[in-house]
């Protein structure tokens, strides 16, 4: 790979930012300073900057806040994509939304082009603990939690493992609730499901952590960051 293309992959700046670090005379491969843009690179080079190695980084890890009205999907065809949230550099091949959340729903949605933890964060038998702050048409009590902590059936028959309902605020007068849920499963619409099946809709929904990985509080919704590889380790 072109060392020029090789630090703009490994975020060291944009393509032209590289090129000057390049013609400043900063960048070196094994210790000897790179004079051309076209130099080629392998996967045993050392690659530094300032002095400061660069190491290859195969999977990237990104935080989203995501905003309503995007479609947690890689493409489509009429409608926007978190993807395209992603600033161009950042859009590595294989990157894709770890799960989904409904087109309206906010909050905290992990992208990344590792497989194998995209898989083990959605895998049913996972049980990966996801908190989501919710605002309800309808008065939640103590005995929608007990009926949730119970694991519901849904409608259709789905059997729902037991989720767990906190009480944030309560409307009598205008019959709405705020609340916050944990579930631990990720079915097609589960928790709007939830309240349709005790007789409520949810009319916000946003997703504030999965596992050990908190939506942070200054992260504006449609802004993301991205995360290292320790941050992500603990997230089971
Ligand atoms: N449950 C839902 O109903 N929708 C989501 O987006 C996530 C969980």
């Amino acid at each position: 790979m072109r060392i020029d293309k090789y630090l703009a992959n490994m975020n060291v700046g944009s393509r032209k930012e590289v090129h000057q670090l390049i013609k400043k005379g900063v960048v070196a491969v094994n210790g000897k300073t790179v004079k051309t843009l076209k130099e080629k690179i392998n996967e045993n080079d050392v690659v530094t900057v300032n002095g400061e190695e660069i190491a290859y980084q195969k999977y990237h890890y990104f935080l989203l806040n995501k905003p309503k009205g995007v479609l947690s999907a890689t493409e489509d065809r009429s409608q926007k994509t978190v993807i395209s949230l992603l600033d161009p550099q950042d859009r590595y091949q294989g990157i894709v939304p770890v799960g989904r959340l409904d087109k309206d729903t906010t909050g905290l949605l992990l992208l990344t082009n590792d497989g194998q933890l995209n898989h083990e964060l959605v895998a049913p038998n996972k049980h990966v603990a996801k908190v989501y702050r919710a605002e309800i048409a309808g008065v939640a009590d103590e005995e929608t939690a007990k009926t949730f902590a119970f694991g519901m059936m849904l409608g259709d028959g789905t059997k729902l493992k037991p989720a767990k309902l906190k009480i944030l605020k309560q409307d009598r007068e205008n019959a709405t609730s705020e609340i916050e849920i944990e579930i631990s499963e990720g079915k097609y619409h589960q928790i709007k499901r939830m309240f349709g099946a005790v007789g409520m809709k949810v009319t916000a929904l946003d997703r504030l952590s999965m596992g050990n990985l908190h939506l942070p509080s200054d992260l504006k919704r449609g802004k993301y960051v991205e995360l290292s590889l320790d941050e992500i380790k603990n997230i089971k």
